[in-house]
């Protein structure tokens, strides 16, 4: 099994099957739902079913739900807590207390962003990165317009993601947060958490992280950079299914002093008492509202055990022998052909996902699920190519590029409508 991303690669599907037989997670991708017909190279988008998730959804909705009704409660309140901190501990390194399970990334960032600042009363600046996530932007808008603050959009480079430097020339004393996605959605580009949580609290500003697009594919240094809150999805790399809940962290010296706008009864210290008068509880559950939806829960639970069972730095490092072998075939059969890197090169730089720039993009991709290969496109030109460690192995990335190559050479994207459809 090669170490790094530059080994001595061949180019033949035995190869890559060979590197599948050595794959110390092979054994993990036995567990989840497949289908040979399809090569999905998207689940960055929406992970696989975990076996395991199928028959514990269906015994929790005929026995918990079915048989036991409301008299479940008080397991699935444990649940919530349980699940929540096993997230926080084997996806995101953090010590239980700090995660709670909640609505979708939009709403826990809403919260989590309304709860900065609060902290920060005076300053009247928030920053975000100019290839955030749109919903990001949107939220941050909304909440400057709310609190007459202004948005500062860093620019960072839409293929090799935000700098550090790029952070330092905008910061000032009037910064009260930046919202910084960890791995950027478009190009993979890994943010330095580490150094850019550094320079704002050495001015004095917090720092939120959005981790959609790194919570299951690498390591996430909440603890070590001392970071002070984070949001992520559970349907990506945590392979919990549509609509499952959300994550958000908040570090504990922070939790009591936060209020959060969408005061409900599931954030109340006393819920049962019904008092009319709202008194957040001082734990990580103020940031909750309403009642928890427990069948997504509970595929949180399947979806963090088969993070956990793997454990996140073999992911991280299965994640870039994927992207490095994906790179290796890029530069020997694609790069010819007039597609081009639009991520970072160096493993380090990069979460699990893979861009690549050609200015038929849309026309590729619509021929690879014709051939039943699922990438993604991202705009303006770019396919976008998930490789989520657990679940894809190094036959599917050979299938994947080498039907990009043939689809290109042959020019058999010309068959498809060059004009983008809108998706309403
Ligand atoms: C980086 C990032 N942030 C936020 C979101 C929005 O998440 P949600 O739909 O759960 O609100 C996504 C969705 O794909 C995302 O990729």
């Amino acid at each position: 099994m090669p170490t790094n991303d530059a080994p001595p690669y061949e180019l033949s599907r035995d190869f890559a099957r060979a590197l599948d037989a050595q794959n110390p997670l092979r054994a993990h991708r036995e567990l989840f739902v497949r289908d040979d017909a399809t090569v999905y190279l998207d689940g960055n988008s929406l992970g696989r079913l975990p076996r395991a998730t199928a028959d514990r959804l269906a015994t929790v909705v005929r026995d918990e739900w079915g048989r036991d009704l409301i008299q479940s409660w008080p397991r699935w309140l444990e649940r919530c807590t349980t699940v929540a901190d096993r997230l926080g501990r084997a996806v995101l390194g953090v010590d239980p207390g700090q995660v709670a399970l909640a609505d979708s990334t939009t709403v826990s960032l809403f919260k989590v962003l309304s709860a900065a600042i609060g902290l920060r009363p005076g300053r009247r600046t928030i920053l975000i990165e100019a290839d955030s996530f749109p919903t990001d932007h949107y939220v941050v808008q909304g909440l400057a317009r709310q609190h007459g603050m202004r948005v500062v959009v860093v620019q960072s480079d839409i293929d090799g993601g935000l700098s550090p430097a790029q952070v330092e020339a905008v910061l000032s004393d009037d910064v009260a947060l930046a919202c910084f996605c960890h791995v950027s959605y478009r190009s993979g580009a890994l943010a330095d958490m580490t150094a850019i949580t550094a320079l704002l609290h050495a001015r004095g500003a917090l720092a939120v992280w959005d981790l959609c697009h790194s919570a299951g594919a690498v390591r996430t240094p909440l603890a070590e950079s001392d970071a002070d809150f984070a949001v992520g999805c559970t349907y990506k790399y945590l392979n919990s299914g549509p609509g499952a809940p959300a994550f958000l962290y908040v570090r504990r010296d922070l939790i009591s002093e936060c209020d959060q706008p969408i005061w409900g009864w599931f954030g109340q210290a006393d819920q049962f008492a019904m008092g009319q008068t709202y008194e957040p509880v001082e734990t990580i559950e103020r940031f909750l509202s309403g009642t928890p939806p427990m069948l997504g829960v509970t595929a949180v639970e399947e979806g963090v055990r088969t993070i956990a069972d793997a454990g996140i730095e073999a992911l991280e490092t299965g994640g870039r022998l994927l992207t490095g072998y994906a790179l290796k075939l890029t530069d020997e059969w694609l790069a010819p052909l007039g597609w081009r890197v639009a991520s970072p090169r160096p493993a380090g730089r990069r979460g699990a996902h893979l861009t690549l720039h050609h200015a038929a993009a849309w026309q590729v991709n619509q021929a690879l699920i014709a051939r039943g290969i699922v990438p993604d496109f991202r705009t303006p030109d770019r396919l976008r190519l998930g490789m989520a460690p657990l679940t894809t192995s190094f036959e599917d990335v050979w299938a994947g590029f080498d039907a990009i190559r043939e689809i290109t050479h042959q020019r058999e994207y010309e068959r498809y409508p060059a004009e983008r459809a809108r998706v309403t």
